[in-house]
């Protein structure tokens, strides 16, 4: 029954969480996968790891897939792996977790910010194309809240330039671009698999995915300290590795990740009607890929409107509250992008996850759609 003026209340005594992480469906299977690695004794980067590795490729449509601490070593382990580094820039987005451009920082390259595209929220291909120089190396484009960026245009812009392409791919896990899956378009992709994501560990995690076999085998090298033997440091690597609890609990959760982005297309189907004629308005679905990691929505009344939900005991979150070139961090690299600063002031994040129920989504959108803007 969808929720009424009448039942409103009795029903809001119920606080809805921005998120639900406690139980599901795999709990089980994650138990007893943990208990398998108990008893193995094997700990880091074991068979755990090298089945999880192959099992996330094949469900990815990637060639190769190598397991790494987390997503921000994902993306500095393949632009190191690309020989990316000092003196080279590279164009991202200025709308995304910070760790995206940190990870630029961390192989000592410059991350330099084009300004997004106001609908699809991701990498104006037009910005991109204005900030390539003589210096520009590789395009960092971000598949954000689960919607891949405009490929086409990047790759396009790339290979008239002779760029690599890195995805960041830590909010689109089987998400694809018009049909294609996100991480196939570039060198690599790299996936996160910190506890919040579409597929989350009960710890940090990452993954490289690529087509490329030789990318892969140097990033299994840098990965574990350079070692393309064991005690034979060939390279000057990093010490990233995924360890087998977390391979094990993935291993565990990756059979449900096609239903679970299912559930998340059709609470963003249920949003996306029910919310058609109230004050906020919602970003388009560009790509039916769309994997809806997060569903924002915007309203020139944002900061009302989170304080209004949470009066009613309906949690939400701002992605992103400060561009990254605005970060104190990010002084020496600030630049202006418009767009982006102007969303970081309209964008709210509404409960979606495959947990939320059929009563809740209702709430939230009753909730909402009952929000009176100051300005109307
Ligand atoms: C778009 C994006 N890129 C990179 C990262 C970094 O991933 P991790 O936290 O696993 O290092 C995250 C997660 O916070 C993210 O959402």
């Amino acid at each position: 029954m969808p929720p009424t003026q009448t039942n409103l209340k009795v029903m809001s005594v119920k606080e809805i969480p921005f998120l639900n992480l406690q139980s599901d469906k795999a709990t089980e299977a994650m138990e007893t996968a943990i208990q398998r690695v108990l008893k193995s004794g094997s700990f880091v980067l074991g068979a755990e790891v090298e089945e999880f590795e192959q099992e996330f490729a094949a469900a990815s449509g990637l060639a190769q897939a190598v397991g790494v601490g987390n997503g921000t070593d994902a993306l500095s382990l393949i632009l190191k792996g690309l020989n990316i580094g000092p003196g080279d820039e590279v164009i991202t987005t200025p709308l995304s977790a910070a760790f995206t451009a940190m990870a630029i920082v961390m192989v000592g390259a410059t991350p330099v910010f084009a300004d997004i595209d106001a609908e699809r929220l991701t990498l104006n291909p037009s910005a991109v194309s204005a900030a390539i120089g003589p210096k520009t190396a590789a395009i960092l484009p971000v598949h954000l809240f689960g919607q891949a960026a405009d490929m086409p245009a990047i790759m396009n812009l790339a290979k008239c330039h002779g760029l690599a392409v890195i995805e960041d791919c830590c909010q689109a896990h089987l998400a694809t671009c018009e049909g294609r899956p996100v991480g196939t378009f570039g060198s690599g992709g790299a996936f996160s698999f910190y506890p919040t994501k579409n597929l989350g560990a009960i710890g940090d995690g990452g993954i490289v995915g690529t087509n490329d076999t030789v990318l892969a085998d140097k990033i299994r090298c840098l990965r574990n300290g350079g070692q393309s033997l064991p005690n034979h440091h060939e390279s000057m690597g990093v010490n990233s590795r995924l360890d087998e609890i977390q391979a094990a609990v993935l291993r565990a959760k990756l059979p449900f990740l096609r239903q679970w982005t299912e559930r998340r297309r059709s609470l963003a189907a249920f949003y996306r009607t029910n919310l058609n004629e109230t004050s906020v308005r919602i970003p388009a679905e560009v790509d039916a890929g769309h994997v809806y990691h997060l569903f924002p929505v915007h309203s020139t009344e944002r900061n009302r409107l989170q304080e209004y939900l949470k009066s009613n005991g309906i949690y939400t979150l701002i992605h992103y509250p400060t561009p990254i070139p605005q970060q104190p961090a990010f002084a020496t690299y600030k630049v202006d992008c418009p767009t982006a600063n102007r969303l970081c002031n309209e964008l709210l994040s509404l409960p979606l996850h495959p947990n939320l129920t059929d009563s809740q989504i209702q709430l939230v959108a009753l909730t909402v759609s009952r929000f009176m803007p100051t300005s109307v």
